[in-house]
C-alpha cells in the first residue's frame, strides 16, 4: 500500500472520522464507536466512521475505525482490483502524529486478507493518502512496514502447514538475511544431534521433515547496549504425537508456530527499519508428528541444558522446544533478557479468551514494560502468577522433570507450562507470553483482528524495543 500526505486528494473513496460533538450532520449517523456509514456525494462514496466523545477517543477506537472504514471501502467494489482510499485526518487532542500512526495501522491491519486459496480475491486497498496531516515520510514508512510485517506473520499462520515446514521456516530466515542487515543460522538434524539439543529431536523424530534450530541476529546498537532475545515456539503442526489430539482440536494446528511467524515478522521489520537496538530471534521448528519413529510418553530426554526430562505428554512438546532452544541461546549469546512467545496451552483460552494473552516472567520490571507496550499497540497481556507450588510439581521420578504437573489434567495447565520453561532460564529476566488464545481468532474478524491468524506479537514487541 502506497501511503503519503496530501492537502487534497482525488481517491475514489473518502473516509471522514466522527466525533459526536463534531458538528457534521449526516442522517441516521450518530458518531458512536464502532458506527460505520457509507454515503454518495456526487456519485463518489464517503465512508463515515463514528469515534465516539472526543475526550475518550482513545488510539485503539481510531485504529478499529480505520480498520472497519478499509473494510467499507473494499465492500463497495462489487469484484476484484484495486482502490484507492483518501482519510481526512480528524484533529484530535492526541496530536496528529498519534492519529496518523492508528489511522494507517487500522487500515493495512484491516485490509487484511488470506487469499491465496480464493478464487473471487475481492478489492484491496492500492493507495492511501492521508488529508490535512503533516507527518514525516519515516514515521509513515516505519508504521508502514510494521503493519506489512503483521500481515506477512498472519500470512505465514495461514498458509498450510505441508507447505510451511520447518525447512520452510528456515528458507524464510535465510530469505530474510539476504541483505545482510540481519544474519540467518539453521541448525539441521545432524546439527541439532551434535550439539545435544535431544529435546528438539525427540518431538520432531516422528516427521518425514526434520526439526532445526533457526538463530537470527541483528545488531544496530554497539556491543555495550542490551541484547534482547526472543524465542517463538515453531510447532508447524501439532498432532499431539502419540497423544494424538481428538477431532474438534486438530484442525487449527497449523497455527502452532503462530510465536515463530510473530518472530519473523520481527525480523523482517527490523531489517527494513534497522533500529538501534540489538536482538537474537531463535525458532525452534519441529512438526510433531504421529508416527512409528514419534517419541513417546514414557520415554525420558536428557536436554540441552542437562536436566532430564520425563515425557507424560507428547502433546505437551512446545515447552521442551522452548527450554532446548532458551538453554541454547543462553548459553551461546548471552542475552539481557529472554521473551519467549508461544501458542502454549488451551488453557490460556479457557482463562483470558481471545482478546488477551497470558504473560509470565521472573521480572517485575520487564512485566510491566510489556503490560504497558500491550496497552499502547491493543495487543493486551495478562500477567498470571508462579507461585512455588505450582513451580514444585513438575519435579521428575526417574528424569530431573516432567513435562505435565502430578496436578489432575488441565489444572493451571498455562502455569505449569510456563513453570517448566522457567526451569531453563536460571537468572535471566524472562517473560513468556503465552499467545494460543490471541494468535488465531476462531469467531468472526473484530476491526483490525481478522479471523483466523491475526500477527499478534509483532506490533506489541516492537512497541517494547522502543521502535
Ligand atoms: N499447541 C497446543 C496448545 C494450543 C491449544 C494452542 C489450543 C492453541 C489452541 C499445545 O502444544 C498443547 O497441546 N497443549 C496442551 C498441554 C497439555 C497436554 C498439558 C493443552 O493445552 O491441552
Ligand atoms: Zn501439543
Ligand atoms: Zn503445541
Amino acid at each position: 500500500m502506497q501511503i503519503k500526505c496530501t492537502t487534497g486528494s482525488n481517491a475514489s473513496v473518502t473516509i471522514h472520522f466522527l466525533a459526536r460533538e463534531n458538528p457534521l450532520r449526516i442522517k441516521d449517523f450518530t458518531a458512536d464507536v464502532d458506527q460505520v456509514a457509507v454515503r454518495y456525494e456526487n456519485e463518489r462514496p464517503v465512508v463515515f466512521c463514528g469515534l465516539g466523545e472526543e475526550k475518550q477517543c482513545t488510539a485503539a477506537i481510531l485504529r478499529s475505525a480505520a480498520a472497519r472504514a478499509a473494510q467499507a471501502v473494499t465492500e463497495l467494489q462489487r469484484s476484484g482490483g484495486d482502490v484507492s482510499a483518501a482519510c481526512i485526518v480528524p484533529d484530535l487532542p492526541s496530536g496528529t502524529v498519534e492519529t496518523s500512526k492508528a489511522i494507517i495501522e487500522g487500515v493495512i491491519l484491516g485490509d487484511y486478507r488470506f487469499t491465496k486459496y480464493k478464487t473471487d480475491k475481492k478489492a484491496r486497498i492500492k493507495s492511501l493518502d492521508l488529508v490535512a496531516a503533516n507527518v514525516s515520510p519515516a514515521l509513515i514508512r516505519t508504521r508502514r512496514r510494521i503493519c506489512e510485517a503483521v500481515n506477512y506473520s498472519r500470512d505465514l499462520v495461514n498458509e498450510n502447514a505441508s507447505v510451511v515446514t520447518p525447512a520452510f521456516l528456515a528458507s524464510e530466515a535465510v530469505r530474510l538475511a539476504r541483505d545482510g542487515v540481519i544474519k540467518a543460522t539453521v541448525i539441521d538434524a545432524a546439527g541439532l544431534k551434535r550439539k545435544g539439543l535431544n529435546l528438539i529431536r525427540a518431538v520432531g523424530s516422528g516427521s518425514a521433515t526434520p526439526p532445526v534450530l533457526i538463530i537470527l541476529e541483528y545488531r544496530g546498537a554497539s556491543r555495550k547496549s542490551p541484547l534482547t532475545a526472543i524465542v517463538g515456539k515453531g510447532v508447524t503442526f501439532d498432532s499431539g504425537g502419540q497423544n494424538l489430539k481428538p477431532t474438534g482440536s486438530i484442525e487449527s494446528m497449523r497455527h502452532d508456530m503462530a510465536g515463530a511467524a510473530a518472530l519473523l515478522g520481527l525480523f523482517s521489520a527490523v531489517a527494513d527499519i534497522q533500529p538501534a537496538i540489538n536482538l537474537i530471534g531463535v525458532i525452534p521448528a519441529v512438526h510433531n508428528a504421529i508416527g512409528s519413529n514419534a517419541f513417546f510418553p514414557g520415554d525420558i530426554y536428557e536436554s540441552y541444558a542437562g536436566k532430564s526430562v520425563e515425557i507424560w505428554s507428547t502433546d505437551a512438546e512446545g515447552r521442551i522446544i522452548l527450554a532446548d532452544a532458551i538453554a541454547y541461546c543462553r548459553k551461546m549469546y548471552q542475552p539481557d533478557s529472554i521473551i519467549d512467545l508461544a501458542t502454549l496451552t488451551g488453557g490460556i483460552v479457557t482463562a483470558l479468551g481471545n482478546l488477551v494473552a497470558g504473560l509470565f516472567s521472573n521480572d517485575d520490571e520487564l512485566a510491566r514494560r510489556i503490560f504497558n507496550s500491550g496497552e499502547r499497540t491493543g495487543e493486551r497481556v495478562w500477567r498470571m502468577p508462579l507461585y512455588k507450588e505450582y513451580c514444585d510439581s513438575i519435579k521428575g521420578d526417574l528424569g530431573d522433570l516432567r513435562n505435565l504437573s502430578k496436578f489432575k489434567k488441565g489444572v493451571a495447565s498455562p502455569i505449569i507450562g510456563a513453570a517448566f520453561i522457567k526451569e531453563f532460564v536460571a537468572d535471566t529476566p524472562w517473560a513468556h507470553i503465552d499467545i494460543a488464545g490471541t494468535a488465531y481468532n476462531e469467531g468472526s474478524a473484530r476491526a483490525e483482528t481478522p479471523q483466523f491468524a491475526t500477527g499478534f506479537g509483532v506490533r506489541l514487541l516492537m512497541d517494547l524495543l522502543g521502535v
